[in-house]
């Protein structure tokens, strides 16, 4: 095992070594690998974690991946979209309650509709959340899956500064048994490098303990964030969902091995990536009920709270067993605050919360 100093002053760890630092299963070693972790953390980022409030926009996909519940073809969901306005009225209800950013996610869409939805939706939102603590109004991240390089530059001028688009995984035979034919590998990478192209912050992420996935594959993953430069970071472990193909080939997890390997992927890319913003996704807490607060032990410092209108978020369904799924924004708001201050942390209020790599990116030292 490697050395806990070493753990703590280097961020160059080769594959091996972190394939090995993933794999870690006596407790003591865990927690020695926690502690770097949140060590580089506080050290690198400070103590305050950010809010994205989440807005789920639509779970009308084109997409068919094998593991998501929200695919094409599984005929179970009721598809929604919500109005823009309804968009626009839970971002204000963020910037009211000092939320500093919003994520607007969705199911995978490429028509023109849907561009012109967003592109009206993230103006709207700019232009009436500005306010002497948020002079620039909402810092605004998209999710919105793999879009052309013209889409992404309407999505920035409009306001957006921040994309999140998962690779799922960084390699290329595992992406191709958990997606369809019509989905490439290379696509995705071209999406990431037009998101760059397009100005903006780039965020990625992976599922964690896919069918055939071993510590080489994620140690990999972090490979891959590296060299691609990423800003930041979400994942969490997959989950079967019973509707889709993956879910239906009996492949069962183990909750607590699946929780285990995701925080020891979140300490791991922290101490390889100190500056970068990792969120703490509801996927650690759909599987754990503090999942979320053990993620942000484990290095992370980004946290999104569901904003989307309770009567349809049951039908934005990715895995079972999504939390606080009948609880409201506001009470959703009350609870994270308890449990992020349990753990000795504060809240960035009021601000965009980009990460230090992304502005130092921006402006070199
Ligand atoms: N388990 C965990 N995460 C999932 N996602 C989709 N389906 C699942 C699942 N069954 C994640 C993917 C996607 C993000 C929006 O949700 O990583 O990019």
């Amino acid at each position: 095992m490697i050395d806990a100093a070493d753990l703590r002053t280097r961020s160059d760890f080769s594959i091996d070594e972190m394939a090995e630092i993933l794999g870690a299963t006596r407790p003591d070693e865990i927690e020695e690998i926690r502690r770097a972790a949140e060590n580089v953390l506080l050290e690198n980022c400070g103590s305050e974690v950010y809010y994205r409030g989440l807005i789920e926009y639509s779970n009308i996909c084109q997409c068919d991946c094998c593991y998501c519940g929200i695919r094409r073809s599984n005929k179970g969901v009721h598809r929604y979209e919500l109005s823009v306005e309804q968009i626009v009225d839970a971002a204000k209800w963020c910037a009211q309650e000092r939320y500093g950013s919003v994520v607007i996610q969705s199911g995978e869409r490429r028509d023109k509709a849907f561009i012109k939805t967003i592109v009206e939706a993230v103006r709207l939102i700019k232009r009436e959340t500005r306010s002497d603590a948020l002079p620039q109004g909402l810092g605004i991240t998209l999710s919105l899956g793999e879009q052309s390089l013209d889409s992404y530059r309407h999505f920035r001028e409009a306001g957006a500064h921040r994309y999140l688009l998962r690779i799922e995984t960084s390699d290329p035979s595992l992406f191709a048994q958990i997606h369809p034919n019509e989905q490439s590998f290379q696509s995705r990478l071209e999406s990431l490098d037009a998101l760059r192209e397009a100005g903006f912050q780039v965020g990625t992420g992976v599922m964690i303990g896919l069918p055939g996935q071993t510590t080489r594959h994620l140690a990999g993953d972090i490979a891959f964030f590296k060299e691609k430069d990423i800003d930041m970071i979400g994942m969490g472990p997959f989950i079967p969902h019973e509707a889709t193909p993956i879910g239906q080939t009996g492949y069962e997890i183990d909750r607590s091995t699946q929780v285990q390997r995701s925080l020891l992927m979140i300490a791991m890319t922290r101490l390889a990536m100190p500056d970068i913003n990792i969120a703490a996704t509801t996927a650690l807490q759909a599987l754990d009920p503090i999942g979320r607060e053990k993620g942000l032990k484990y290095g992370a410092n980004v946290i999104m709270p569901l904003l989307t209108p309770s009567e349809v978020r049951s039908d934005y369904l990715l895995y079972p067993g999504k939390p606080c799924l009948d609880e409201s924004a506001s009470q959703c708001r009350a609870c994270l605050e308890a449990r992020i201050s349990s753990i000795g942390r504060t809240i960035g209020y009021d601000k965009w919360g980009d990460s230090r790599h992304a502005l130092e990116r921006a402006a070199p030292k």
